[in-house]
This record gives C-alpha cells, structure tokens and sequence, in this order.
C-alpha cells in the first residue's frame, strides 16, 4: 500500500457502526476494574489474559468476552470503558458512532439497568461535549437467552428510552435464528426504535433472510454469508441494505482463514452498501484504522476509490440527522479533493 493511501485511510472521516462497548475493554482496564471493584478473574496477569485470545469461532470469543465484562459494576465502570474508546476513535478520526451494548451481560449479574445506561450515556454526552463525537447507543438482545427475556430487557430499558436510538441481536448466532425475536422486534418497531440484527456471520443466508422479512432490519450486521446466495446479494443492493462488515473480527474468529481471504472486495463490486468496523476492537487486534490497514494492506484490488466508498457508506448507513451526514460528507469530500491528495 501507498503511504498515500494509508494516510487517507487514517485521515479519513468515518462513522462507526458495529461495535460492541464491551469488546472495547482492553485487558489493562480489566485487570485496574477488577482491582477497583474486587472481582476475582481466573487470569494471573494481563498478559495470560491475551494470551488467551485465541479464537477458534464465535462462541470460543463470547466466553472470555462474558468473563471479561463481568468486572462492570458501577456506573463510573461503564463510563470508564466508553470514554477508553471514545479517544481511541477520536484518534482514528471518527467523526460518529452507534454503540451496541449488552445488558442482559450485566443485569443477570445483579447491575441494574440504570447502572448500564446512565454510565454509557454520560460517556456519550462527554463525546461531543469534549471531541466532537456524535454517538448513539444502540441495546442488544441476546440471542441465545429466551425472547421472553429480551421482553423484560426491553421493559427495564423503557424507563430510559430517550438514552438510546435502537435495538439489535448479538450473542451465539447458530440455533438462534432471527424469527425467535419476532415478536419482540415488532413491539420494538412500534416504539420507533431503530432495528438491526447480526445475521451471516456464522449462520447461513436463510438468516439473512429472515431479518430483513421477519425483523425488518434497517442494516445487516457482519452479514458476509450473503454472497452464497446471488438473489440475496441482488435483493441486499436493490434495498441499498447497509453490511456492517468487521475484518479483523472475520479473521480473528476463523470465518476467513486469512484477510487477503475476506470478500470486501465482492461485496462492494457487488454494489453493496458494505461498511468497515471493528466488532470487539480490545479482542480482534485492533481498531478502525487497523480494519482499514490491515484489510487494504492484504487485498491490493482496493484503491482510493473502494476507501471513498466505505466512509461515506458509513455515513449513508448511519442512523444520523440528514444534516450532520450532509456535513460529514463534505469533509470527506474534501479529504478527497485533488489538492488534499
Ligand atoms: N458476534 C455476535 N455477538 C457478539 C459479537 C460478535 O461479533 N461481539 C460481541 N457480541
Ligand atoms: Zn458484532
């Protein structure tokens, strides 16, 4: 890669739309949390903690990914954790960004709603307050509890619904379909919550599928499946349904044995509104700018051009008033004049 292109992709600006707070926690914010709160965890040391870090699939992630955000339990914690990530993204040059957040991960262990949400939301506040950051948080349900479960997540949340734009489904993709959350979602749409879903990550395009037509979902998280299924990638570019793709997680999590393996490249000459993100940046190796390196560095077929594109689908994607997408897009514009280059 050019250094030119690599200093584009760094200065950039980018919104991001697939992360998760709690894979933002590096394991030396977990190891001081855990002193702070005196939460024993079964790691000697920070480095024993990522040297556990090697993933086979999801679930093998998701397990140390619990174990980890269970030494969250003050509002200042989460606060913590959001502001952590808030620099590293200013540093990225993300200029916007829609948290996920798991609550169920914290309320079974006792941490009330309020703790969660407040913590995050003043976190948010700060953003752009202090680094002109727009963030929104968007709660997730997980799907490998019950939907009766997500029902009362939902209930606990609604006291602070003005805290957060919309809803999404995370957790152990495979034998938890989308349609288990039909209900739930429908319910969810009605209150004017944004929707989104992971689909396509592990599980088949049948669930794809079945989140645009049974949740319909305004995106697609991860969502690469799709591309075994050709009336599927026609249907995905017809509704211009934005993919979150996160390519340090598709490695990380053995989707694709290596990154000059990851098909960014079809989905975007495929015509689909694809973004780049980083999924549970503290775990899969890094954060925006290392999913713009490392993907760009390893399929040379990406250019400039393939660059202009993701941010300002990022931007296009995103659930932002219509004038700050306006105005995020001029400045990309403008990273991209001649005289920028
Ligand atoms: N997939 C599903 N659930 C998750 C992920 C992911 O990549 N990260 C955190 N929860
Ligand atoms: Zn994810």
């Amino acid at each position: 890669m050019t250094p030119a292109l690599r200093t584009l992709l760094c200065s950039m600006p980018k919104a991001e739309l697939h992360m998760h707070i709690e894979g933002s926690l590096e394991p030396e914010l977990i190891f001081a949390l855990a002193q702070r709160n005196g939460v024993a965890l079964p790691y000697a040391s920070v480095e024993a903690l990522r040297a556990a870090y090697a993933f086979t699939d999801l679930q093998s992630f998701l397990d140390i990914y619990y174990a980890g955000a269970s030494v969250l339990l003050h509002e200042q914690d989460f606060y913590d954790m959001a502001w952590a990530y808030f620099l590293r993204a200013r540093a990225d040059n993300v200029v916007h960004a829609e948290l996920f957040f798991d609550p169920q991960t914290h309320t079974e262990r006792g941490v009330p709603m309020a703790t969660v949400i407040q913590g995050l939301k003043r976190a948010c506040d700060a953003a752009q307050a202090e680094l002109g950051i727009s963030a929104g948080l968007i709660l997730c349900f997980l799907r490998h509890l019950s939907e009766d479960a997500a029902f009362q997540t939902l209930d606990d949340a609604l006291p602070y619904r003005q805290h957060f734009i919309g809803v999404g489904l995370d957790s152990s993709e495979r034998g938890h379909p989308p349609e288990k959350f039909a209900r739930v979602f429908a319910r969810c749409r009605e209150l004017g919550l944004h929707v989104v879903a992971h689909a396509g990550e592990e599980g088949p395009p049948e669930y794809i599928w079945n989140a645009l037509d049974v949740l319909k979902v305004e995106r697609i998280d991860h969502g690469v499946r799709c591309l075994e299924d050709p009336a599927l990638v026609q249907r995905l570019a017809q509704d211009r349904m934005p993919l979150t793709v996160c390519p340090l997680s598709n490695v990380k999590l053995c989707v694709y044995a290596q990154m000059a393996q990851h098909r960014l490249p079809e989905l975007l000459a495929a015509g689909l509104c694809a973004t780049v993100n980083s999924d549970d940046p503290a775990y899969f190796g890094g954060y925006m700018n290392d999913n713009f390196i490392a993907t760009f560095e390893a399929l040379p077929q990406l250019g400039a051009q393939d660059a202009y594109r993701l941010a300002a689908n990022s931007f296009d994607a995103s659930f932002a008033p219509a004038g700050d997408k306006a105005r995020w897009r001029a400045a990309l514009d403008a990273c991209f004049a001649p005289s920028a280059a």
